[in-house]
């Protein structure tokens, strides 16, 4: 595709465009399943749903994983699952978690794949 750049500016390399479709894909799927609690800038609400914005999870693909899917109960409050979601939708959100309050990395679907719950 480089042969196609006119200006070196314009040029994006393949993995910066991957990047940011995971993170508009993660935007989206945030905003549907995830900002009724989280809010749509991470800030939680009250004490029954926490920030995402300090979360020191973001960078635990293997628990964000798990607790995505599977949700988590033994709470007051509960994360609820989401069977719907593939594991590239997950690697999905948790790049725009990331892209927004973590680390601006990509998260693979491979990584996400491979954790076993
Ligand atoms: C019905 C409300 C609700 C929805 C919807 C929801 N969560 Fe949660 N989330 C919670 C609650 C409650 C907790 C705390 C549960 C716990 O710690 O076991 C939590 C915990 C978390 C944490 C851990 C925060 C920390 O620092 O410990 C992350 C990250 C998270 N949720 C991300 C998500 C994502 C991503 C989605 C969408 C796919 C989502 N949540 C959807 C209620 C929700």
């Amino acid at each position: 595709m480089s042969g196609f750049c006119i200006a070196v500016n314009a040029c994006k390399s393949e993995q910066q465009i991957r990047y940011e479709q995971f993170v508009i894909s993660g935007k989206n799927l945030y905003e549907n399943h995830c900002a009724n609690c989280h809010g749509k800038n991470g800030e939680g609400l009250r004490n029954l749903y926490p920030a995402l914005t300090s979360s020191s999870k973001l960078g635990e693909t293997a628990y964000l994983t798990c607790l995505i899917q599977n949700g988590s109960t033994g709470k007051e409050v509960n994360m609820p699952a989401n069977p719907a979601l593939y594991a590239i939708d997950i690697a999905q959100v948790i790049t725009y978690l990331n892209d927004r309050w973590g680390e601006k990395k990509i998260t693979e679907t491979e990584e996400v794949a491979k954790v076993k719950c």
